[in-house]
């Protein structure tokens, strides 16, 4: 496990997108999984203004970890987000964007996305191996839409699950445990001051730990990289 601070939230976004940035030049195809949240979308306007042309996007093959089930054009899609401010900003061919139908019926739409997941990523350890997983932490320990009151969905045996937010009711189409720790690298991306009690947690096994689903994050390859900002960070050593 490797452990990045940096001092804010864009200098956050800028030794992520530097990271992502070497991993798609030692690659010829790379398939990566984004999440929604606040972190995510200061990466994508980094990445849209200072990688447009460092980055062969040709090479990267986008998905989700999760996605709101509302309609591609709703402001809380996380394909929307990343759309508005990355995709459209890049030259990146149609063709590598698989996101998740927000718009279908959710039961449907988790079980055609792990289908998809099947038919598009190599296979390792007989199952489908994303080589990039991205994940946020939400304030109550969450990560991709797994949530703590439903923990349990991060056992699946699918690859795709339907989620509830416990708070607004939405649902959500999430990638589950056994693809997540499949892939070869995962990052968690977290930054403020209200992530940094989780953040301690999770990292020094304390607390309350194993009720969040972010502590469930244990990829099999060993490749866990967190990438921190100061407020998020300040409470490990
Ligand atoms: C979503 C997510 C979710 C997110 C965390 C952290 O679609 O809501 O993918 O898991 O990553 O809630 O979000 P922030 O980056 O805003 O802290």
């Amino acid at each position: 496990m490797k452990v990045n601070i940096s001092e804010s939230k864009k200098q956050t976004a800028k030794s992520f997108s530097e990271y992502l940035a070497k991993l798609v030049a030692k690659n010829n195809i790379l398939h990566v999984a984004l999440s929604g949240g606040s972190t995510p979308k200061e990466v994508f306007k980094e990445l849209a203004e200072h990688f447009k042309n460092k980055i062969d996007w040709s090479k990267v093959q986008f998905y989700w970890g999760d996605e709101r089930c509302v309609p591609a054009d709703d402001a809380e899609s996380n394909y929307k987000m990343a759309n508005d401010y990355l995709f459209s900003k890049v030259e990146l061919p149609l063709g590598n964007i698989h996101r998740i139908k927000g718009e279908n019926k959710p039961e449907e739409e988790a079980a055609r996305y792990a289908g998809l997941l099947e038919a598009k990523l190599p296979g390792h350890n007989m199952q489908p191996q994303f080589d990039l997983i991205i994940l946020g932490i939400g304030d109550d320990g969450h990560t991709a839409s797994i949530f703590p009151n439903q923990i349990s969905l991060w056992n699946s045996q699918s690859y795709c699950e339907v989620a509830e937010h416990p708070e607004t009711g939405q649902k959500r189409v999430s990638l589950t445990g056994n693809i997540i720790n499949n892939a070869k690298e995962v990052v968690f991306l977290v930054t403020g001051e209200n992530k940094a009690q989780k953040v301690l947690e999770i990292i020094d096994k304390k607390g309350n730990y194993n009720s969040y689903p972010a502590s469930l994050v244990v990829p099999k390859s060993g490749r866990l990289n967190w990438f921190l900002d100061s407020e998020a960070g300040k409470l490990i050593e």
